[in-house]
């Protein structure tokens, strides 16, 4: 089985380490354990747990606890809804392996994490891009997705809130799609791992919540700033969640029963969690903002959520050569447009809410090498 190289991750791979200004992290500033028990006020019980835990199997589908806390997260789901997975890109993995088969068509959005469309193509899927357009503020046209639908659309894949470009697709516009998909009987499948980090604070309903046949993925590393327990889900119907399993068992058998501690404390925690982390995504939302308008030569949909934007430039220069170029000259961290396709070589992607320092200082960074570049035009 063929698979094509998946652009944003292999990037990563290859420069995030030595990487003095990171612009490109996508996570939430990522928490100590320490932090985690000290926010959560129950760090002497929960230590105790952890160092007398026997490091078993533990609970095939994950402790009671955790599932009931990620159930609780939706509102209309129950733990028959949810399945525990080793972070959202195994949720994903797992979910468009056991939805499509050979000759199935999908339809996803683009540009988006790469996943949703590369594996269901790997597994015989022909798939169908629903660009999505600077001009539209990055967000889907329904018209659009209608005349790409046919009988044979088996899912619709949607990222919401979106990676790269931080756009947020409202509920209007979720029904909208939802109607689409079930018009022609289709799933909808929807990467939802930024759910949490809506910039004025609400919560955007979940595919999963929304639609019979809608399923949502969701992970601990961005909003949670917990990406090192590579804890996260899908929530869906109980049937698909049956077939899941079936699959899992080849695969997974089981979440690391640490993970499985320190993610149902973060879940039950969650709200001070997310009260630190919109503070910071807020605060590092803002200083993106003065930044783009003190570079005339540099625009972007503003982003109303996540951690990510897509920045469009106007030099001529290739995304991946600026973005070498960049990182050679004081080792500053940004990921080219061109990981997510090539329509998008002169956009930056920028992982803007690590932290406001990180941010501040590599901004001020990018500034001085745009300077150079023109001085040399
Ligand atoms: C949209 C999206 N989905 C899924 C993932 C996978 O993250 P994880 O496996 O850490 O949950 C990422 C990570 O960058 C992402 O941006």
């Amino acid at each position: 089985m063929r698979i094509a190289p998946f652009g944003v991750e292999q990037w990563m791979n290859e420069w995030e380490t030595g990487a003095a200004a990171n612009l490109a992290e996508t996570c939430v500033d990522s928490m100590t354990v320490n932090e985690l028990l000290d926010l959560s006020g129950e760090r002497d019980e929960t230590a105790d747990k952890m160092f007398g835990m026997r490091l078993s199997y533990g609970d095939i589908w994950g402790s009671g606890e955790l599932v009931d806390g990620i159930a609780s997260m939706y509102e209309t789901l129950s733990r028959e809804n949810v399945m525990v997975m080793n972070g959202g890109s195994a949720a994903n993995f797992i979910a468009l392996y056991t939805l499509t088969e050979p000759g199935d068509e999908i339809v996803s959005v683009y540009p988006t994490y790469q996943q949703l469309y590369s594996i269901p193509e790997s597994f015989g899927a022909s798939v169908r891009l629903l660009h999505l357009r600077y001009e539209d503020g990055f967000l889907p046209d329904p018209d659009s997705l209608k005349r790409l639908v046919t009988d044979r659309t088996k899912a619709i894949c949607i990222n919401n809130p979106n990676n790269p470009t931080g756009t947020l697709m409202n509920e209007a516009l979720l029904k909208e799609i939802i109607n689409i998909a079930d018009s022609v009987g289709a799933w909808l499948y929807c990467d939802e791992v930024y759910r949490f980090m809506v910039h004025d604070g609400t919560v955007t309903p979940s595919a999963a919540d929304m639609y019979e046949r809608g399923i949502a993925s969701c992970s601990l590393s961005k909003c949670f700033s917990l990406a090192g327990l590579r804890l996260g889900w899908l929530a869906g119907p109980k049937e698909f969640i049956g077939e899941v399993s079936s699959r899992r068992d080849y695969t997974t058998i089981s979440c690391g029963r640490l993970d499985d501690l320190l993610g149902r404390t973060a879940i039950k925690h969650r709200e001070k969690i997310f009260a630190r982390n919109l503070e910071i995504v807020r605060n590092c939302a803002r200083r993106l903002d003065e930044w783009v308008e003190s570079e005339p030569r540099v625009s972007y949909v503003k982003p109303r959520a996540g951690t990510t934007a897509f920045l469009r430039y106007d030099y001529d220069l290739p995304s991946e050569e600026f973005c070498k170029r960049l990182f050679e000259r004081d080792r500053t961290f940004l990921l080219p447009g061109r990981c997510f396709g090539p329509e998008f070589d002169r956009f930056l992607r920028i992982g803007y809410a690590y932290a406001p320092d990180v941010l501040q200082n590599g901004l001020a960074r990018v500034s001085a090498f745009l300077r150079d570049i023109e001085r040399r035009e």
